[in-house]
């Protein structure tokens, strides 16, 4: 009785901790799915194309439970891989996987990425959602370097012109979008006469 009766607690506290940081950043954990995990790895160019005025660094704002950083971490063995995340419970879940599969390029830092220097990145990586990505557009135009690619999950960096877009084979048709710095203004739409 007892051992169901702190079991149930600690359910609910982890439920709260999540629902708490979920509404603090603004999104749940939710993984990204293997599906567009492969339009991700697609859409990043291969290691010889990253180039090199670029930095070295990959980062993943917004690591969640890390399995998208594990993957990039197997993907760019010889960069370092940092991945940000605010809510614990994913982070500390992301760190016992990480201590069982150990990836020595790879840190998750439970951390805002909003308050990293990202000055010293190839790639950025994200799932996040339209609020953030405005927020994220002026930080990634600051600190990006040239060269340097940003790979979006599902949403749009407003005013910015993707450079390529390609589409998970999953039932929403999942849009994952790669953008090269300096990104070009977004396109306005011409409506033929
Ligand atoms: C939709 S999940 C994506 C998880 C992972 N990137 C993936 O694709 O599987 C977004 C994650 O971003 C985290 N997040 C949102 N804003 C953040 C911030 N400012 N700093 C760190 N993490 C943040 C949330 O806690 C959440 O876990």
């Amino acid at each position: 009785m007892a051992f169901a009766l702190l079991s149930l607690v600690l359910v609910l506290a982890a439920f709260a901790l999540m629902l708490g940081y979920t509404i603090r950043t603004g999104i749940s954990p939710v993984p990204t799915t293997p599906r567009v995990a492969d339009e991700i790895f697609a859409a990043c160019p291969p290691e010889s194309l990253i180039p090199p005025e670029a930095g070295n660094v990959v980062y993943e704002l917004g690591s969640g439970w890390g399995n998208l950083a594990m993957a990039l971490a197997k993907r760019f063995p010889e960069r370092a891989v940092v991945g940000y995340e605010l809510s614990p419970l994913p982070w500390l879940v992301s760190r016992l996987l990480l201590r069982l599969r150990p990836r020595p390029n790879l840190a998750l830092h439970r951390a805002d990425f909003m308050a990293a220097d990202l000055s010293d990145a190839a790639l950025v990586v994200c799932y996040l959602y339209p609020g953030a990505m405005r927020r994220l557009r002026e930080k990634l135009e600051r600190e990006l370097p040239a060269g340097a690619l940003v790979v979006s999950n599902a949403f749009l960096v407003p005013g910015w012109q993707p450079n390529s877009v390609r589409h998970a084979a999953d039932q929403y048709e999942t849009a994952v979008y790669l953008y090269r710095m300096p990104p070009e203004p977004e396109s306005e739409l011409t409506v033929a006469p």
